[in-house]
């Protein structure tokens, strides 16, 4: 599967978001989906390091939001408890929630090339009496336009008239929707191939039973919070949970985007890591607040530097349909190698009013009205959603944690946080004789019910350092002819390749120190 190179710019000249695709493959992070029959558009497999990566960002989440929630502004614990919902619910779940009519994406389809983009991606900039089409943020299809502009321009009179920057395609046809007919497509050379833009719902369609008609047609769901607001009712009858408290969910979601790009950052399926945040409507300006910066601050605690991560907040004209009646959203925005020198969505939060549970209770018929004890009042709680993507932070931990280093053997090396790396410790012989494989076992067979270890004898070990490198391990631990005699272990540190001896004794406290949860 190929992927688009992005624009040349002073960051992806050291991170290259084709070096470092490549190298998720070749180290085993992420596949394209059943690879061997071409691929399939929008999906990727998680190979044997990516599933540990991922884990382990998804059980830091789940730390941070159910186990060992934070402390509030008002110096009170929070309380936050896990739900896992079922991927199909019933399909009024999304008549109510508003996805079937309005989960929609601008598409655009080419006659000629087949091909089909989102609408409100297409950049355009006039030459002469053509308009010639890009996709946004794709260097090789704006050198495309480019250079058939060009070509135009060389034509014998043509005249190049007014020189302007590129607009968005929606706004030239809302400016002037003839213009259509002089649009020149990315993927073709000929004016008007491009169709009118139409709404296309995100939302894969399935059917249960034997029978395929539309009484039995259900969705994947394209988000996992609506399963939260299934289950409110629920959770507040059977747990001991009082308001302001959350509910979250770990889980895949669905959404047939029109273009998937950027490897694994939009893809068709993927995983999500959401939490409904239910509080007294007077409240929610405040908890908004606090959960942007709380966000903003667990980001940082996985590695994410300062510098690349940025807070936006949401025009009008771009909110989600539930967050429209609300007091807005806030994307918090990573600095990727393909956006560089600009941000993109990592997570949105999100003040979703009490647009989701009002409509349950409107379609559903059931009262879903929380009653405060300590307010003597019936109200319908407000929502506050951090809504973050499980399989899009990876990517976000991979680009920041890759790091080029022409002085080492691998050339890069990944600076995962000790707690992410999906190996945490690698244990080495030396050489593969004099008892060093025997001792080197009996330390891995220590570690390994604690850490995700490796135990590795052969090749050379520069080589197998190499490897490590290329895999994030941030400690190998390695076993020599002293050893033998004096009970201590070389450390080699990942960041900056230094050695030093520790008692074979302190291995495990070493770890503990450097890997808390
Ligand atoms: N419940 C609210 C909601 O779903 P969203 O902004 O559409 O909001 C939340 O999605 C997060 O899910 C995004 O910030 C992003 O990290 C992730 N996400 C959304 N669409 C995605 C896609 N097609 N591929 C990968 N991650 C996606």
């Amino acid at each position: 599967m190929s992927y688009d190179r992005p624009m040349a710019t002073e960051t992806t000249t050291t991170k290259s978001m084709a070096d470092i695709v490549a190298l998720c493959k070749r180290r085993g992070f992420v596949y394209p989906a059943s690879e061997i029959y071409g691929g399939i558009n929008g999906f990727w497999d998680y190979g044997p390091l990516g599933v540990e990566l991922k884990n382990n960002l998804r059980d830091a989440w789940w730390q941070e939001m159910v186990r060992c929630p934070p402390t509030g502004p008002d110096g009170e614990l929070l309380d936050i408890v896990g739900l896992d919902s079922s991927i199909i619910q019933n399909p009024r779940t999304w008549e109510a929630s508003g996805h079937v009519a309005g989960f929609n994406d601008p598409m655009v389809d080419c006659r000629e090339s087949k091909s089909r983009y989102r609408a409100d991606q297409l950049l355009v900039f006039p030459v002469a009496d053509c308009w010639f089409a890009f996709v946004e943020n794709d260097d090789a299809s704006e050198a495309g336009a480019r250079k058939k502009a060009d070509k135009y321009l060389h034509k014998p009179g043509v005249q190049p008239g007014e020189e302007r920057d590129p607009e968005p395609l929606t706004d030239l046809l809302d400016r002037d929707p003839a213009a259509l007919a002089r649009v020149v497509g990315p993927d073709t050379k000929k004016p008007g191939t491009l169709t009118e833009p139409r709404d296309f719902n995100l939302m894969f369609e399935s059917h249960t039973g034997a029978v395929k008609d539309d009484a039995n047609k259900v969705y994947l769901r394209p988000e996992t919070a609506q399963g939260i607001f299934l289950n409110h009712k629920n959770v507040v009858d059977t747990m001991r949970v009082r308001i302001p408290f959350g509910i979250a969910q770990i889980g895949k979601a669905f959404r047939n985007e029109v273009t998937p790009r950027n490897f694994i950052y939009r893809s068709r399926e993927f995983e999500q890591m959401e939490m409904e945040w239910f509080c007294h409507p007077d409240e929610a300006r405040t908890w908004f607040e606090f959960w942007q910066q709380r966000r903003l601050w667990w980001w940082k605690s996985m590695g994410l530097t300062d510098e690349n991560l940025q807070i936006r907040v949401h025009e009008t004209d771009e909110l989600s349909h539930y967050a429209r009646a609300g007091a807005g959203t806030v994307d918090i925005e990573y600095r990727f190698p393909f956006t560089a020198p600009g941000f993109a969505e990592l997570e949105g939060i999100a003040h979703r009013t009490d647009f989701d549970l009002t409509a349950h209770q409107e379609h559903s018929k059931v009262k879903l009205q929380y009653f405060d004890q300590q307010r003597n009042e019936r109200y319908m709680p407000h929502v506050i959603e951090p809504a973050a993507g499980l399989t899009r932070g990876l990517l976000a931990v991979i680009c920041e944690a890759y790091t080029p280093d022409p002085s080492r053997p691998s050339k890069v090396f990944l600076k995962f946080h000790p707690r992410l790396a999906p190996i945490q410790a690698a244990i080495f012989p030396l050489v593969a004789k004099d008892g060093m494989p025997e001792a080197a076992e009996r330390l891995y067979q220590e570690l390994r019910a604690r850490y995700t270890c490796q135990f590795d004898v052969k090749q050379n070990i520069g080589k197998r350092y190499a490897r490590m490198d290329e895999a994030g391990t941030p400690y190998c631990f390695t076993i020599d002819g002293q050893t033998l005699e004096d009970q201590t272990v070389t450390v080699r540190n990942r960041d900056d390749a230094q050695q030093q001896r520790i008692g074979i004794d302190t291995v495990k406290s070493f770890l503990a120190d450097r890997i808390k949860a």
